[in-house]
């Protein structure tokens, strides 16, 4: 384990998870991309998440509400123009449905597993309930958590306070018991701003956010939160 940064808490009563990037790697499209566009599933994924992000955040703005499910094909359908291929239907259903399986980092079923057992835990998500359902399902997940809220509820995404707001409300804790844990940066932050107690896992050595607010803890996997929150 890496030796975590920042402040720990013995205060923390319950944990809410993001998803997407944190609990399901979001790049295991990448080979179903490959699959169809030999060369560019890569490229094609990174582009497609990237653009994703950048879609809800402009719905948000625009107030504009469109949901995950359809900004994620839409977002895909960019990143196939940006690579300057032309999927079929066939090839973007399949796309899309490989959303639906996306596989866990590595340690995330043992680590929550073991967390389920000792604190509330709920998933914060910007997918539709039904998406999140269906991935969560998928890797045998659902029994780990006390509730999945979505931000759909509220027709508007991350990082709203309304959405971080939903677990306060749905846990019925005070902000700075409820830990939250992503491994997106931006997340993070706006965790962190509304006033969750924010872990951030940085997996894959990046630099952190210089938006100003800080993650109460930095930590490098899953594995690293249970001693904690002890
Ligand atoms: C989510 C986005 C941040 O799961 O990936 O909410």
């Amino acid at each position: 384990m890496t030796k975590p940064h920042g402040s720990t808490s013995s205060q923390i009563k319950a944990l809410a998870f993001d998803a997407y990037g944190t609990l399901f790697d979001v790049s295991s499209v990448s080979s179903c991309c490959e699959g169809h566009f030999p060369g560019k599933g890569a490229a094609i994924s990174d582009a497609w998440r990237q653009k994703q992000l950048e879609y809800t955040w402009l719905c948000s703005l625009m107030e504009r509400y469109v949901d995950f499910w359809e900004l994620t094909s839409r977002s895909l359908r960019f990143a196939c123009r940006a690579q300057g291929v032309e999927p079929g239907e066939e090839a973007l259903v399949d796309m899309m449905e490989s959303y639906l399986r996306l596989e866990p980092f590595q340690e995330v079923g043992a680590a929550l597993e073991s967390l389920s057992r000792s604190i509330p835990l709920v998933i914060l998500s910007n997918g539709t309930p039904e998406m999140l359902l269906k991935v969560t399902r998928h890797n045998g997940f659902s029994g780990f958590f006390k509730e999945i809220l979505s931000v759909h509820a509220l027709s508007v995404y991350k990082p709203s306070p309304r959405v971080y707001q939903m677990a306060e409300e749905s846990l019925g804790l005070p902000r700075r018991q409820i830990g939250f844990v992503s491994a997106n940066g931006w997340d993070a932050a706006g965790g962190r701003a509304f006033g969750l107690h924010t872990f951030w896992i940085n997996r894959f050595d990046r630099p952190r956010e210089t938006l100003g607010y800080e993650p109460h803890l930095e930590i490098s996997t899953l594995d690293d939160l249970e001693p904690l929150i002890r």
